[in-house]
């Protein structure tokens, strides 16, 4: 095991880490789910945070503008309906039925605000996440703080509140459309609800509007209508727009009724004004070459740094997850390995995901995908990790 590396903490003073996979100093981790995303704050040679999904081109510049001009305005409350950057989201999302989507749509706090309002919402009983083993926690933490038995994705007993992360954070798997579709019209059962977190798919390409849900109200009201199975299609905003610290986002309810119930007990001006007129520009044709770089690039980076990565590790890791996601999902096979990579990466200044947090995967490591001249400091951290 690597000795022991310097950190600092939020009031500059010096503080040791006993590892890279130390997480005392910044989680209560007998009361909070940990996350990435930390650690770059108490860096001293910071250069890029690997350790979270964002887009790897950084903040949309002329949004991150609007969200500071808001500050100037922050003496009065933000709208009570969030528009109009609601209005601009739902078009976003379904430019050929704005209308229908806007009526269902909520905005939050962050895709975590609606994820908890929702498992506090459904009705009660076992959840129960799928159909991949493991996936992104906060669905699982908001379900046990609410006092929900957690199952697992196969077992026969069936869920009242089940949870599906597609594209799924971390391992990077992805059902298609008509896959998605069918896992649900023969796993869940009838009166129940189901959430479907989309945070990564519009990464999919240009046309991830029609291997989404949001494309399909008519399939969405007839779950509801034949079988009592409510879906909601969840967005976090944070990601794709790389705006973690302002928080942003959102849930497309099955009915409008389903979003009025949410309305009501959702507290007042969750999205603050930066926040709202962020998503206002960065869903308008202003911010459009930013969303066409983001198809552009991120696969291509992404696949060179998988080359990288394989090239490095000598055949040794399995690297995991669709080609046109913002991240990789490294089984590096032994845990003492991937606690190194850990520490060398955070020493480098440039922070990976341990996947022993949270997942219990003690041999993973997840990377963000970034620029070629960042990935470069990652891969100098991480020479000499593998004995070829
Ligand atoms: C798949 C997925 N959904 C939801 C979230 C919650 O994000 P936020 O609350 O920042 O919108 C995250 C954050 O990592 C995520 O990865």
């Amino acid at each position: 095991m690597l000795t022991p590396i310097p950190n600092v903490t939020a009031n500059g003073t010096k503080k040791e880490v006993t590892n890279g996979t130390s997480t005392k100093t910044l989680w209560d981790t007998k009361t909070q789910q940990y996350h990435g995303g930390q650690e770059w704050q108490f860096l001293d040679n910071f250069i890029e945070d690997f350790s979270v999904t964002t887009n790897g081109l950084g903040t949309p510049r002329k949004a991150l503008q609007a969200a500071r001009d808001a500050l100037e305005v922050c003496h009065h409350y933000p709208p009570a309906d969030q528009e109009p950057a609601k209005t601009y989201l739902a078009n976003f999302l379904w430019p050929e039925d704005y209308q229908d989507v806007h009526s269902r749509l909520l905005l939050g706090n962050g895709a975590s605000e609606l994820i908890d309002l929702v498992t506090r919402a459904a009705p009660e009983g076992p959840w129960k996440p799928g159909p991949w083993k493991i996936q992104y926690k906060e669905y699982e933490r908001s379900a046990i703080a609410l006092g929900r038995t957690v199952l697992r994705p196969d077992h026969p007993t069936s869920a009242a509140l089940t949870c599906i992360v597609n594209p799924n954070n971390p391992t990077g798997d992805y059902m298609p459309i008509e896959e998605l579709k069918s896992y649900i019209e023969t796993t869940v059962a009838d009166n129940t609800v189901v959430m479907v977190d989309e945070s990564m798919q519009p990464w999919h390409s240009p046309e991830f509007r029609h291997d989404s849900l949001i494309s399909q109200s008519e399939w969405l009201k007839n779950m509801f209508n034949t079988r009592g199975i409510a879906v909601f299609i969840m967005h976090s905003w944070t990601k794709l727009w790389s705006c973690t610290g302002l928080r942003l986002g959102s849930v497309v309810c099955p009915t409008v009724d389903h979003c009025i119930k949410l309305k009501k007990v959702q507290v007042p001006w969750s999205v603050n004004l930066p926040a709202l007129k962020f998503l206002e520009v960065v869903t308008s044709d202003e911010e459009k070459d930013y969303l066409d770089e983001t198809w552009a690039v991120t696969s291509e980076w992404r696949a060179s740094l998988v080359e990288r990565l394989e090239e490095l590790c000598n055949g040794q890791w399995e690297i995991h997850g669709k080609p046109f996601l913002s991240w990789v999902w490294i089984d590096m096979k032994d845990a003492r390995v991937a606690a190194d990579a850990v520490t060398l990466a955070k020493r480098a200044g440039v922070p990976v995901r341990a996947g022993v947090h949270g997942y219990a995967c003690d041999t993973c490591v997840r990377a963000a995908v970034r620029k070629p001249e960042q990935v470069d400091v990652l891969v100098q951290a991480w020479k000499g990790l593998v004995d070829v």
